[in-house]
């Protein structure tokens, strides 16, 4: 499906709820334009041409942006139901924020090693070889980072170089709005694409929903490196195995660094349960034969474990790559925080962890078949199931007001927070 096709999907964020709107913000901009520019105004411009143009062409993200614009209807005594951004509907368990707590108390609150603590290191690089397929990865496959984020950023600044190409899903992470700059190609994948944009390279989109094999025919000379996120945001759609070794072969053949977002990779609504205490996973590339040397697998404590504000994420890759990684955080983060660390260990390997991600999959599941339900039952929207991650990805189309009015109707007149695609 071509990228302008997602013009009238509307993600939800179904924790499970998702999707939409960016016009606001062009409204104030209009205004404050039609105002006569000061000396101050002028010199804020001139100032701006001075700026590094990569930074200049950052974008900001929709959901972050739509969650502030209902931040400030909420401060006007509205309320909102927040279905925009990709916050867990759960709490962080209690034994993982105790651990926290007791980090802090213990006095465990100083620098730590700039990748991560050794403990969660092998703690991340046990979990990880576990959930995929025994991957053989030590600690020294391992960079813990504040977040999912950061990984993705350090990982893609590492392999990129300027005039190389990127491909990256469309729709893809995270939904919203379309880049001027791309000039005729619109796109919905900002995060990625404002990653690629910023080292110097040039975002190329495949269609998230489509047949994998059409994808390789969008490999040149110049690719480096494809991006793949599944189960996917905004889609839901998870690749299976069989894809996986599609990606696999012209990824090896045209010689790509694969960036494997597998953030929602525990989040699936799969009918093959695991057994009782293993993770649910979705299958990752780095599992297939000869992909573990080139594939950067970026994930994260945010979903999984509800733990998105504690910014907690992790990569694990090569370890000459993973060297790299380290010193791009000792000099931009120095670390991360030391008692989110311990919390961290204590995720991954307390005896309740399985249950609990397994009890709240359970429950998003419940609420993805309410959701789809719901809005296949309205007239004019129609919703596909997603297979994983916690997104509903409606088609508005047939409802007769753009997706854009539609959900700013929804925050205005509705109360309902939702992103456009
Ligand atoms: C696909 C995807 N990747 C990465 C992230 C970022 O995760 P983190 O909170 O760990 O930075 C998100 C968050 O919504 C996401 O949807």
């Amino acid at each position: 499906m071509d990228a302008a096709q997602w013009r009238d999907f509307v993600p939800l964020a179904v924790s499970l709820g998702l999707v939409v709107v960016v016009s606001i913000l062009a409204q104030t901009r209009a205004k404050g334009k039609s105002a006569t520019a000061t000396t101050s105004d002028q010199e804020a411009t001139e100032r701006q041409d001075t700026m590094n143009q990569s930074v200049m062409m950052l974008r900001d993200e929709g959901a972050y942006r739509v969650l502030a614009a209902a931040g400030a209807l909420e401060r006007q005594g509205k309320k909102i139901v927040h279905l925009e951004i990709g916050q867990p509907a759960f709490p962080t368990p209690e034994w993982v924020a105790q651990a926290g707590i007791d980090a802090i108390t213990s006095g465990f609150t100083q620098y730590t090693n700039p990748s991560g603590l050794v403990e969660l290191k092998q703690a991340i690089a046990k979990h990880v070889a576990h959930t995929r397929g025994g991957l053989a990865v030590t600690e020294a496959n391992v960079v813990v980072g504040p977040g999912a984020k950061p990984g993705l950023w350090f990982a893609v600044q590492a392999v990129l170089s300027p005039g190389d190409e990127v491909l990256i899903p469309d729709p893809g992470f995270p939904m919203v709005g379309r880049l001027p700059q791309c000039g005729a190609r619109l796109t919905t994948s900002r995060q990625y694409q404002n990653m690629a944009k910023v080292f110097g390279a040039t975002p190329v989109f495949y269609a998230a929903l489509g047949d994998v094999r059409e994808w390789a025919s969008l490999v040149t000379r110049r690719t480096k490196v494809i991006i793949l996120n599944s189960p996917s945001n905004p889609t839901g759609r998870v690749l299976s195995r069989d894809e996986l070794a599609v990606v696999a072969e012209f990824a090896r053949k045209a010689r790509l660094w694969v960036v494997s977002d597998e953030i929602y990779s525990h989040l699936t609504y799969s009918d093959n349960a695991p057994a009782a205490n293993e993770f649910s996973t979705t299958p990752s590339i780095a599992s297939l034969p000869g992909m573990l040397e080139s594939t950067i697998i970026v994930d994260g404590f945010s979903k999984t474990f509800s733990m998105t504000g504690w910014r907690l994420g992790f990569v694990v890759c090569a370890p000459a790559l993973a060297q790299r990684l380290h010193l791009l955080l000792t000099h931009a983060v120095g670390c991360t925080a030391s008692f989110t660390q311990k919390a961290g260990v204590v995720a991954l390997t307390h005896e309740s962890r399985v249950r609990n991600v397994a009890d709240m999959v359970k429950e998003y599941k419940r609420r993805r078949d309410y959701v789809c339900e719901r809005l296949n039952a309205m007239p004019g929207v129609t919703c596909a199931k997603p297979e994983g991650a916690f997104y509903a990805f409606a088609n508005v189309s047939g409802v007769g007001i753009p997706a854009r009015d539609l959900c700013e109707r929804c925050l205005h007149d509705g109360g309902v927070a939702i992103l456009r695609a």
